[in-house]
């Protein structure tokens, strides 16, 4: 495979035949088959990739391309600890955090599996005294809150799971997360909070983000003026990090680190002790049942062929969608009120790892690579921008997802919200003829005149492309596969993009950049900027508080 999978011959004719494949409606009235071929179950998940503009040929070439990418490949070096990011030359061994306790995962020829599980074993201690009241707080009381200081992956993934398995959490604990370094998140998370019965998690790979680190010392002080002797501090403050040195410095005592390890990249890290917050949260049972669920899918997407891989039709859709029709952005809907967050999740972990614009050797890629991924939960989203999904001359894709069985009792909201679920992607598929329209306005009563003015506003074109992603519940397990099901997918099209998914090169301008204008802002700014940046800085000089009274 050359290393623009566009410039191949393969390529061409993906095109051309997916330029020749019929409507989706034509597809499923011509091949009552049609479901089954593209319906995938594993780990507990349904993938019905049916409403996609995808016909026999096309998959089988799909499939092709996908082994000529070398996909099976690159899984099998993740697989043997190879140190496929190669700008950072590291390993990528996300699943080895989920990997039973006789798996062996090799990095440079050490296995990883027993420090993983010691880790475990740290967190399983610390979250049991945590949660049954025996770790105290300097006065001898329980705590009641946990801060989690981190940002990016060391804060969406633990955030989002949090937010997901809200039906699972400790009654007497309340987990919040400060990620911005925007005080107002921080003031936000305090306000009325006892720092006697505050436990701060300080999660950060490198324990150098200035967020964190800004964070976490004014979290300190916070403690300090709240009455929490300097002594005492250690029953109040944990880190999770690979940095031993920069923990100590802060003052965190190493007892009370929780490590992982340079293999392990910050979007891949939830699995990790990055999350001790979903643990505290929910219990380390319920934290083992997490793992377990995203392991069934990895011994998937390392076993099953191809064809039947979900991951891999997952990736396979995102190709169709976004190199051969031209999507420049994915909508994410899930319809489920604890799922809010998995499109912010899911934008770090598609966007950051494929979002890239040279290859593995360098070189400018010659085909788009990963699109905009955004959305929130239907039906919400349904009254805001679906208008446009329906009509608009720009559209999207969606990954819908749905679950069967929810964890209250109101029957009827959740047939509502499923019923929505499922008629949106059928209109998206189905969509509806100006002749339909017309005939549908005649019925309703209106002159001929009328239905020939407003049936071009009532059309739609139809053929927009949809995944379902069905859950029978959202639960520990069900949410492990599903957060796994998409990081496996970002492998997948990264190697088809010949791209290095797993290094983040793209946010450190901004992050040197910043470190200037800091000082500026209250030195002035030195000259070396463009007039708007320039003035930017001078309009911002003169920062005072102001008094919402
Ligand atoms: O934003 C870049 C990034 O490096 C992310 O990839 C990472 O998850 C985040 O910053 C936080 O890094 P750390 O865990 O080292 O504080």
């Amino acid at each position: 495979m050359p290393s623009s999978p566009s410039s191949s011959a393969r390529w061409s004719a993906l095109i051309d035949r997916s330029a020749r494949v019929a409507p989706m409606s034509t597809l499923f009235d011509d091949d009552p088959d049609r479901l089954a071929k593209h319906t995938l179950e594993a780990a507990g998940l349904v993938l019905d990739a049916s409403k996609n503009r995808v016909d026999d040929a096309l998959l089988a070439a799909l499939f092709d391309l996908a082994r000529a990418s070398g996909v099976e490949a690159r899984r099998a070096a993740m697989w043997a600890g190879d140190k496929i990011n190669i700008t950072e030359q590291r390993a990528v061994l996300h699943v080895a955090l989920r990997a039973a306790p006789d798996a062996l995962f090799p990095v440079d020829g050490r296995n990883v599996v027993p420090d993983v599980h010691a880790v475990l074993d740290h967190m399983a201690a610390f979250v049991g005294q945590v949660r049954d009241g025996a770790w105290t707080g300097h006065a001898g009381h329980a705590i009641t809150d946990v801060i989690h200081i981190g940002i990016g992956g060391s804060d969406l993934g633990p955030r989002f799971a949090c937010a997901a398995l809200h039906a699972y959490r400790h009654e007497r604990l309340t987990v919040r997360f400060v990620a911005n370094v925007d005080a107002q998140a921080m003031d936000d998370a305090l306000a009325s909070l006892d720092a006697a019965t505050t436990l701060f998690v300080i999660a950060s790979k490198t324990f150098t983000t200035s967020e964190t680190m800004m964070n976490a010392h004014t979290a300190r002080a916070w403690s300090l003026a709240g009455g929490v002797p300097e002594a005492e501090l250690h029953r109040h403050f944990v880190a999770v990090s690979t940095n031993e040195k920069a923990v100590t410095a802060f003052g965190i005592d190493v007892a009370n680190m929780f490590g992982f390890w340079d293999w392990v990249g910050g979007r891949y890290s939830l699995w990790s002790a990055i999350g001790l917050p979903i643990a505290l949260a929910c219990g380390m049972e319920r934290f083992r049942e997490l793992l377990a669920g995203a392991r069934a899918m990895d011994d998937h997407f390392a076993s099953a062929p191809l064809e039947s891989n979900l991951p891999v039709r997952l990736a396979l859709m995102g190709i169709v969608n976004a190199n051969l029709l031209g999507a420049r952005s994915v909508c994410v809907a899930p319809y489920h009120q604890h799922l809010e967050l998995l499109p912010a999740h899911l934008q770090q972990v598609e966007m950051e790892s494929n979002g890239k614009s040279v290859d593995l050797d360098g070189e400018p890629v010659a085909q788009p690579t990963v699109p905009v991924i955004w959305g929130q939960p239907g039906t919400n989203a349904q009254h805001a921008y679906f208008q446009c999904l329906h009509q608009g001359t720009e559209w999207a894709p969606i990954d819908f997802v749905a679950v069967i069985d929810p964890a209250h009792r109101h029957l009827e909201h959740h047939r509502a919200l499923l019923a929505n679920c499922f008629a949106q992607s059928e209109a998206l598929m189905r969509g509806k003829t100006t002749d339909a329209a017309r005939a549908e306005l005649l019925e309703a009563g209106r002159s001929d005149a009328d239905a020939d003015r407003l049936a071009p506003h009532k059309t739609f074109a139809g053929n927009r492309p949809s995944n379902t992603i069905v859950l029978q519940r959202l639960d520990p397990a069900s949410l492990g596969a599903l957060v796994a099901l998409y990081e496996h997918k970002v492998m997948v099209q990264g190697a088809i993009w010949n791209v290095d998914s797993f290094d983040q090169w793209g946010v450190e301008l901004g992050k040197v950049l910043a470190k200037t204008i800091v000082d500026e802002l209250e030195h002035g700014a030195a000259g070396s900027h463009d007039a708007s940046t320039t003035a930017l800085i001078d309009r911002a000089r003169a920062i005072r508080t102001v008094d919402p009274a």
